[in-house]
């Protein structure tokens, strides 16, 4: 029995939010100790197939963890550890936030799925900062999740980003302005052309690079080829797609569906990578494909679609820690199986 199944039952007993704290603290725990080497003996694949490129930088497996798993980064070495090739942590946001009133995260386990409200809970772009500074970074790539404070105004929000920028600035090796979280009041219309051109041109003022744009799955076409635009005619260096959507797909069976927020999992695994199809075929720069992955066959159907790197939340909360591992492995089976030499070669092979 593996350790994961074991202690899941146990973990699915207490309140997501809890049992979420408890594995981070966890992992917190060994990070940085030889548990820590152990985890990486065990979970990490080490094949140079697998490595990927995408805006400068080197992933030693395209399979990363998504924005909100480490939100204050307290963990990043240790899910490098688990087989992961990149940690996007955050959201951060300039203020510290304690987010939305709690219960704000949701198993809809029949559907093997989540809804979380969380609203950028985190502690602020400065104590995110330090931390960073003074860790030990993995030796894969860390992103950063840039959002925007609840209490600042839209308007304002380009210098609300640059301070949080500037907060984490020396750690980061890419950043991802964040305008697509359902959580924020009135964070997603930040997509529109006018406002998102603000945004990254404070940002990319600042310094900002490699700077990437993550939208929301509920953009409806001509709203992303706007945001593309930003992307081509700003110098964008990549597109996130996608967030959590607020649509709830007649499929779901769980009775929480009827919770505010947004639904992460396998209900939204179709209609991201079909919006990973759709961004690649529209722009030049390197997708990052989010939203449902949860086995080797999915990440790939990404990959196919044109995803450089893809990323994943839900599935890790269902699937545990030999998610990775799994994947990576799986991948390797299927790039042998279609002949590829590695993944690079598969990216985008269905465009
Ligand atoms: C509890 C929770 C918190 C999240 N927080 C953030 C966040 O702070 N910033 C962000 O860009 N995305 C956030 N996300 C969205 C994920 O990064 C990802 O885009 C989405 O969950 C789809 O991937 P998945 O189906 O693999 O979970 C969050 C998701 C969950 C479930």
């Amino acid at each position: 029995m593996h350790l994961y199944d074991a202690s899941k039952p146990l973990l699915f007993a207490l309140p997501p939010e809890t049992a979420h704290t408890l594995v981070s603290r966890g992992l917190e725990a060994v990070q940085g100790t030889p548990v820590e080497d152990l985890l990486r003996e065990r979970y990490a694949v080490d094949d140079d197939r697998l490595a990927t490129e995408a805006f400068g930088l080197r992933f030693p497996t395209p399979v990363g963890v998504a924005a909100g798993f480490d939100k204050n980064a307290r963990i990043p070495r240790a899910l490098a550890a688990l087989g992961f090739g990149h940690v996007e942590v955050g959201g951060v946001t300039a203020e510290a936030q304690s987010g939305n009133p709690r219960p704000r995260m949701f198993r809809l386990r029949p559907d093997r799925a989540l809804i979380n409200r969380m609203g950028f809970n985190n502690e602020g772009a400065d104590a995110v900062g330090a931390r960073l500074d003074r860790t030990d970074l993995p030796h894969v790539p860390v992103g950063i999740n840039l959002g925007k404070s609840k209490s600042t105004p839209l308007e304002d929000a380009p210098e609300d980003y640059r301070y949080t920028y500037n907060a984490v600035a020396d750690a980061g090796d890419y950043f991802v302005i964040n305008v697509s979280s359902p959580n924020t009041p009135g964070l997603r219309s930040l997509q529109n052309r006018d406002a998102l051109e603000a945004i990254v041109d404070e940002l990319q003022d600042a310094g900002a690079a490699p700077l990437l744009v993550k939208l929301s799955p509920d953009l409806p076409g001509p709203a992303i080829e706007e945001s593309l635009d930003v992307v081509d005619e700003n110098g964008l260096d990549g597109v996130v797609v996608t967030n959590t959507t607020t649509e709830r797909p007649g499929s779901l069976q769980s009775p929480s569906q009827a919770e505010p927020g947004g639904l992460s999992g396998d209900p939204i695994e179709e209609r991201a990578t079909g919006l990973v199809r759709f961004v690649a075929e529209r722009t030049d720069v390197p997708v990052v494909g989010v939203g449902g992955v949860s086995d080797a066959e999915g990440a790939y159907r990404k990959i196919r679609a044109g995803a450089s790197v893809v990323q994943l939340y839900t599935a890790l909360v269902y699937e545990g820690p030999s998610l990775a591992r799994e994947i990576n492995e799986g991948l390797l089976d299927l790039l042998d199986l279609d002949g590829f030499e590695n993944v690079s070669e598969a990216v985008g092979a269905d465009l």
